[in-house]
């Protein structure tokens, strides 16, 4: 697909599957605006990109807040004067069992990003894309959106939401003519997910992703007419025994939990 002429915005762009999209978008030509909480990181991504000369810029925003997400809004109207395509990338992960302390205000700050950052920059872009249209939105969500994991429990509930939200309002985007894309990893070894776990076994690191796997997926899901794509494509088995086998998929999960609270303590 041929980027050039298109402006994009990637939030959570500052490091990990957001940085190695912005970069692989300018390289196909289009003109980027990168967004997180980390200046300095925005700042060298621009001009690894080729600068502002090249048509890319940054805004420091938490899209956790709104009016964070209004000054992002306002500097890609003001800069751009459009916009053809978002990336809802930002997010993080905690992990604790929900019967420990902490667990509610963890729910509160993940919550925060993850789903309220993906419904305010969809909803402040939503003119700007509108009028771009035919345009598109990327939410990147995760298979902890469609498969509940223990100790994650925040974690899941926010990409649960993420699906569940997107899926909703597909429709009411479309009308405005702009497309919704959902784009969910596994597990990709990255900063904020550094997957030491299963990058030290000898047989599951087979099973990671990388950065670049995931932004080719982006791409390609931009490029074509998929509504969702999961990286790598055959995590959608694991997805079978929670509907064809659910005492299967209950009793994995029971495992599961049982060795995630032997490691995390009483
Ligand atoms: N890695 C995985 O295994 C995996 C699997 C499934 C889904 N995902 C999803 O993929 C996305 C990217 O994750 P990643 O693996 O690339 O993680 P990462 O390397 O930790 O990057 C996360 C990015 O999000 C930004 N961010 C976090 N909170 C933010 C906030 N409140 N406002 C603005 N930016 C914020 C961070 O930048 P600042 O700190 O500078 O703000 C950073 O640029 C996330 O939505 C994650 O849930 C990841």
């Amino acid at each position: 697909m041929d980027f050039r002429e298109m402006v994009c915005v990637v939030t959570g762009a500052s490091g990990g599957i957001g940085r190695r999209t912005a970069l692989d978008l300018g390289a196909s030509g289009a003109q980027v605006c990168v967004a997180a909480r980390r200046r300095e990181r925005l700042t060298a991504l621009v001009d690894a990109m080729g600068g502002p000369e090249a048509g890319h810029s940054w805004v420091v925003a938490d899209v956790a807040q709104r009016d964070d997400v209004r000054r992002l809004a306002s500097h890609v109207e003001e800069r751009y004067g459009r916009c053809d395509i978002l990336i809802n990338n930002a997010g993080f992960a905690r992990e604790r069992p929900f019967d420990g302390p902490g667990a509610v205000g963890d729910l509160e700050l993940v919550m925060g990003t993850n789903f309220w950052g993906t419904v305010f920059c969809t909803a402040e872009l939503l003119p700007l894309l509108a009028g771009s249209a035919p345009a598109q939105v990327v939410n990147v969500a995760s298979m902890a959106g469609r498969l509940a994991l223990p100790g994650a429990s925040s974690y899941c509930a926010s990409k649960f939401a993420v699906v569940g939200w997107s899926e909703a309002v597909r429709p009411d985007l479309a009308r405005r003519g702009v497309r919704l894309s959902l784009v969910e990893p596994g597990f990709v070894p990255t900063e904020g997910f550094p997957q030491r776990g299963l990058c030290g076994h000898r047989l599951l690191r087979h099973a990671l992703a990388s950065e670049a796997d995931v932004a080719r997926a982006i791409l390609e899901v931009i490029a074509g007419d998929r509504s969702a794509r999961v990286v790598p494509r055959w995590y959608h088995l694991l997805e079978v025994p929670r509907v064809l086998i659910p005492p299967l998929h209950r009793w994995a999960q029971g495992r599961a939990a049982a060795g995630f609270h032997r490691l995390s303590g009483p």
